[in-house]
């Protein structure tokens, strides 16, 4: 019998103000013409005073939560990926879980960045197959729009805010044919200065902002997700051909575009949400999931892989059978 994480439902959450290029314009010295034909992005929400990663990723996991038909008691594990936590401790994970009316579950964050829901989903997945859950959530959140320097129009532009969530089950069967396939994950903290925050409790005891080496940071990631992605269709014995549907982490479409070239994938089956979003760091990719899986594109059945890139750097994939 093969053990696997199977994924049972998806939500998200977006904050309620949504910002356009021409919006930003007025304030920052840009145009929607820049950041168009540059990143693709044509709006991105921001979050409100009364509006928190936790928060947000809190109304994400109750839309997972009724998608799956699983009761938040049933939750034995939470995992949220997120860069910009509500305090420095205790973990947004376990105000999630008091959110939710949990008493007694494992929770935790795991800080990856833009990584950081591969990483949270990996970990899943090994504490379902091992036996020390049975029913996760899996959750990423960022208010990346309080650590954004908003004088600084080379990175304000490019990010948003929001919350994405999957809850996973697990099934054992003879065959093993659906749930979480294979997944691989990468760090190389040589580069911290392409992309990073200039403080910490630690270093400044301030939050700091975000800094990114844009071209540099470009450049490694169409080479890493293209090359994650074929180490971990390898590692399940399938072929790009295979893919229904890339849903991948969501930077920059021009990123999009070169990853699907160089891995031979059609831009059909790629999940683009980076126009109506912009980049959400560890969100990403379960938002742009939730979007598929609502609007009916992704399918029971489909063979879907999820990947992203980001600071650190930290980079992974995950193949998964819907
Ligand atoms: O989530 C983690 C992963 N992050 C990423 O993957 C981000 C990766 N990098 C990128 O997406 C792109 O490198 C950017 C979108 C950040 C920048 O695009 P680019 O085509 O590499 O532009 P650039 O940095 O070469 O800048 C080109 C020009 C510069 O002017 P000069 O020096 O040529 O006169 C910039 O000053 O565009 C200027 N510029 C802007 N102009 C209007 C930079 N930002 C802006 C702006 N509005 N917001």
């Amino acid at each position: 019998m093969i053990r696997r994480a199977i994924l049972l439902g998806t939500g998200s959450a977006l904050p309620v103000r949504a910002v356009s290029n021409a919006e930003l314009a007025q304030t920052v010295d840009t145009s929607d013409e820049w950041i168009v034909e540059r990143t693709g992005i044509r709006n991105r929400y921001i979050a409100g005073d009364d509006e928190t990663t936790a928060s947000l990723a809190t109304d994400a996991a109750r839309a997972a939560l009724d998608a799956a038909g699983v009761a938040a008691q049933d939750i034995d594990l939470i995992i949220l990926a997120t860069a910009t936590p509500d305090q420095t401790f205790p973990a947004s994970a376990t105000k999630v879980q008091a959110a939710l009316g949990i008493n007694d579950c494992i929770a935790f964050d795991v800080a990856a960045v833009c990584s950081g829901f591969l990483y949270a989903i990996t970990v899943a997945d090994s504490m379902i197959r091992s036996g020390a859950a049975h029913r996760a959530l899996v959750i990423g959140s960022e208010t990346f729009s309080r650590i954004l320097d908003w004088e600084d129009r080379t990175t304000c532009v490019l990010f948003g805010d929001g919350a994405g969530a999957v809850v996973l089950g697990v099934e054992e069967s003879a065959e093993g044919a659906r749930g979480i396939l294979a997944s691989k994950l990468h760090a190389d903290g040589r580069h911290n200065g392409l992309l990073y925050v200039d403080g910490g409790p630690s270093t400044t005891q301030t939050v700091g902002k975000l800094r990114m080496k844009g071209q540099e940071v470009f450049r490694h990631a169409v080479v890493n997700l293209a090359s994650v992605l074929n180490e971990v269709m390898g590692m399940a014995g399938l072929s790009n051909s295979d893919i229904d549907w890339l849903v991948p982490h969501q930077a920059n479409a021009r990123i999009l575009d070169a990853t699907a070239r160089k891995l031979k994938l059609s831009p059909d089956r790629v999940v683009v949400t980076v126009d109506r979003h912009a980049n959400t760091s560890a969100a990403s990719v379960p938002l742009a999931l939730d979007c598929a899986m609502r609007d009916g594109r992704i399918k029971p059945g489909d063979l879907i892989v999820l990947e992203a890139m980001g600071g650190g750097f930290t980079w992974g994939a995950c193949v998964l059978r819907v």
